[in-house]
């Protein structure tokens, strides 16, 4: 039996670990050993690194993802895709999304792994729909949570309803890391039973459960894993990708993967690893394993996230009370899974709770976005209490928030006639205005100094 392999490095291991602050020079140079390894495909975009790349990096992710397409011809490349949300915070209009996707395929990607915080697959519908319209690989997502209104039958008819939708795959996304070994047995062995499409599975090492829990899954029948090449593993980020081949070539599974190549593709990566600790980019914490996400169900990102806006504020010494708030203001919420937006929005809800003395004597515009309805539907009860504390008599919204937003690609594109150079610009301007544009003058600006340059030159 085959079990198929994801590699995380360039996008979850990178977000994770280092705030996805890797740039693409830092990577180019292992591209086309990465494309070597015999992995299923390589998770590059999506996610955070669309922002990352504007906001922090300097950098065009389509160029970006452009030039990885270049270098790794036979593997296919893969993102993460928040449905609604494309790879922003808020939803945006069906038109952007259809766009976003289609330029997405153009130029080079090949799976979209696409999910809606909330489970709410209204939410990835359209996404799903352009991506196989556009002949690429839509895998739609469970977001993995526990609570009391989450169990395997929910699970199962989640599948269903995804496999309805069309999806060429189903991936279970348990971007905390608390999905132990034998719930995924379990839940895996439910889904092969419910669905025939391949279903995957994503884990974090955060609690030290991941490749454990890979194991159990592979049991059941899993089709495949995401694993990150062992020098960016373990912590926040995925499971080895060494050491899982290692142990599920020796239950007799087929991987692929060629250990020689593993090898190189880990010692390009040693001295960068060593780089980013001492720029202090990489943090020890994130490194560990923490098992209080297991009661407090705080994945990776989410965790980092916390700590730096507690030290922000000097206000370090609250961590454990902000990890004891989080998961009441998230049964508050109805219970939506810990996974960006929510996360976030949970988040800082949580620190402000404590920080200021008062549950939600300050209330976060996102939040009150959600209790609206705009996110989609709450998995479960939102506290009573609590919506009438923030919408007062105002009714939440039923129908899927897109519709009542009207399609924006055309006129911004007009708009943006002299700045932007094409429609992915137009895409980048839209999901990020303000550093979009700010990108784009420093980008002319740096042309125009290249220009002078070489006059000088001659
Ligand atoms: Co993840």
């Amino acid at each position: 039996m085959k079990l198929n392999f994801t590699e995380t490095v360039l996008r979850d291991a990178n977000q994770s670990l280092i705030a996805t602050r890797m740039p693409f020079s830092d990577f180019e140079g292992i591209l086309e050993t990465l494309d070597k390894a015999g992995y299923y495909s390589l998770e590059c975009w999506g996610g955070a690194t669309f922002d990352s790349c504007l906001r922090y990096l300097n950098e065009d992710p389509w160029e970006r993802l452009r030039k990885i397409k270049a270098k790794v011809k036979n593997t296919k490349l893969q993102m993460l895709l928040r449905g609604q949300n494309i790879l922003g915070y808020k939803h945006y209009p069906d038109d952007v999304v259809r766009k976003f996707v289609a330029h997405s395929v153009q130029n080079g990607m090949d799976i979209f792994r696409i999910f809606d915080a909330l489970n709410d697959f209204r939410n990835i519908d359209v996404a799903v729909d352009e991506t196989l319209k556009q002949g690429a690989h839509a895998q739609g997502c469970i977001c993995y949570t526990t609570s009391p209104i989450h169990n395997l039958e929910k699970y199962a008819a989640m599948g269903k309803q995804l496999e309805e939708m069309g999806v060429n795959s189903v991936c279970i996304k348990d971007m905390a890391g608390i999905m132990g070994p034998q719930e995924a047995y379990d839940l895996i062995k439910t889904l092969k039973e419910t669905i025939k499409v391949p279903v995957f599975l994503h884990t974090h090492s955060t609690t030290g459960l991941g490749p454990i829990t890979c194991m159990k899954a592979a049991e059941a029948g899993c089709d495949g894993i995401d694993t990150a090449i062992s020098c960016f593993s373990g912590g926040t980020a995925q499971p080895a990708t060494e050491t899982l081949n290692y142990a599920m070539v020796q239950m007799g599974l087929e991987t692929g993967l060629n250990e020689k190549v593993l090898k190189d593709i880990n010692d390009f990566f040693k001295p960068l690893k060593t780089e980013y600790i001492s720029s202090g980019l990489l943090d020890a914490f994130v490194m560990g394993t923490e098992t209080d996400a297991l009661v407090y169900q705080v994945p990776g990102g989410m965790l980092s996230n916390l700590i730096a806006q507690l030290k922000a504020q000097n206000s370090i010494d609250k961590l454990d009370e902000v990890l004891a708030e989080t998961p009441k203001v998230r049964k508050d919420l109805g219970y939506p899974p810990l996974v960006t937006p929510m996360s976030q929005m949970v988040g800082v809800q949580a620190v402000a709770n404590v920080l200021l003395g008062e549950r939600y004597k300050s209330v976060s515009n996102e939040v009150k976005s959600y209790l609206k309805g705009e996110y989609g539907r709450a998995p479960g009860e939102i506290d009573a209490e609590l919506m009438k504390k923030v919408l007062g008599d105002e009714k939440p919204i039923t129908t899927r928030f897109a519709e009542t937003l009207e399609p924006v690609f055309e006129k911004t594109k007009e708009e943006l006639k002299g700045i932007a150079k094409n429609d992915e610009d137009v895409l980048s301007y839209i999901l990020f205005p303000t550093i979009a544009e700010k990108y784009f003058r420093d980008r002319e600006e740096s042309k125009a100094m290249k220009v002078t340059y070489s006059i000088i030159k001659k």
